[in-house]
């Protein structure tokens, strides 16, 4: 049985705030991805949305609130770089890696001694967390490894069966995964860009926070191959495009491109799509023009390499994400 698609209207809001009371799984818009959420403080709950991901059970999850107030019940001290950053950009897209308080399950924090937790902004989202009254802890509602979905639609694609229903809140505007800051050590660490860039952190925290590295606590968004279509796919330089088509063209290989700036060659006949040019934008499509290109089950998928800039630093990340390649460590 697949989950409902509801538009998120106040009745299918409140089905959904019972729905995790009952300790059922629910898939809610947010403005970054959906969410496949449980009720925080229920740990068969939220081990149910590991089986439903097919994601290892001690990884961590983001527990997601109706406002900043929320934070002391789950975190033991709030550091003041994380109390400005929340103020500056809360709600919105961005997951604080904070001290946990001794009573969150382990199973929510892989137990390890910190939470991520995030107050979103999409209306749905608070809509629900403030019927809900409580912690809802929620991952990208995808199968684990794969691609992000940014519609109620890619949800019931996904992992439709495991859940009692699907909100829909039409597609995501940001459409890739919150920025991550840690703040677990003495300096804050970026975990995973996002659409709140260095540039703009720096600016709130007085100095750029520093890269992950491997010392840095486990993100599973962090694993080289995370985010990849079922298809391989490959990075080529603007100017490389052409003959990259070319080779495979040569070699009788099915050949799915994802443009930016580059115009389709008049004799391609594959699937074909020009991305914005803009960062944001980008972003935006990203995950649905994956998907689109990794259903036309071409042997490979080309991706047109964005501008090295920090503007496209989060879509780098999730672009070096997608073409990894490597099986060995996709988990
Ligand atoms: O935009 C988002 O953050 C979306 C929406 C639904 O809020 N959620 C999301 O969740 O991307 P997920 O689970 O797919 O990725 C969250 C990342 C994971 O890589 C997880 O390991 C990391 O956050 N994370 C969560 N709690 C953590 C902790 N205590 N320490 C280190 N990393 C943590
Ligand atoms: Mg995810």
């Amino acid at each position: 049985m697949t989950a409902r698609i509801e538009q998120a209207t106040p009745a299918a809001i409140a089905r959904a705030a019972s729905a995790l009371r009952a300790g059922e799984l629910v898939a809610f818009p947010t403005e970054t991805v959906y969410g496949l959420g449980a009720d925080a403080r229920n740990p068969d709950a939220v081990r149910a949305i590991f089986a439903a991901k097919g994601r290892p059970a001690d990884h961590p999850v983001i527990v997601h609130l109706a406002e900043f107030a929320a934070i002391e019940a789950w975190a033991r001290t709030i550091p003041e770089g994380a109390r400005r950053l929340a103020a500056a950009f809360w709600p919105g897209p961005l997951t604080l890696i904070l001290p946990r308080r001794a009573d969150v399950d382990d199973v929510v924090t892989g137990g390890q001694d910190s939470v991520g937790l995030r107050v979103p902004s999409h209306p749905v989202a608070r809509a629900l967390l403030a019927a809900f009254g409580g912690g809802v802890a929620a991952p990208s509602a995808n199968r684990f490894g794969r691609i992000s979905p940014t519609t109620a639609q890619h949800v019931a694609d996904n992992v439709g069966d495991a859940l009692a229903l699907i909100l829909d809140g039409g597609a995501c505007a940001v459409g890739i995964e919150s920025t991550i800051v840690a703040f677990v050590a003495a300096e804050p660490v970026l975990l995973r860009p996002g659409a709140i860039g260095a540039a703009a952190l720096a600016q709130v925290l007085g100095h750029t926070p520093r890269a992950a590295d491997v010392g840095a606590p486990r993100a599973s968004g962090t694993l080289a191959s995370h985010y990849a279509p079922m298809t391989r796919a490959t990075l080529a330089s603007p100017g490389a495009l052409r003959v990259e088509i070319l080779r495979r063209q040569e070699r009788d290989e099915n050949v799915a491109v994802l443009a930016r700036a580059a115009r389709r060659p008049a004799d391609f006949s594959g699937a074909w799509i020009a991305a914005p040019s803009e960062p944001d934008a980008y972003a935006h499509d990203l995950y649905a023009n994956l998907r689109a290109l990794d259903a036309a089950r071409a042997d490979e998928i080309l991706i047109e390499a964005p501008p090295a800039e920090p503007a496209w630093h989060a879509v780098l990340d999730r672009l070096s994400r997608a073409t990894h390649g490597n099986d060995d460590d996709r988990d």
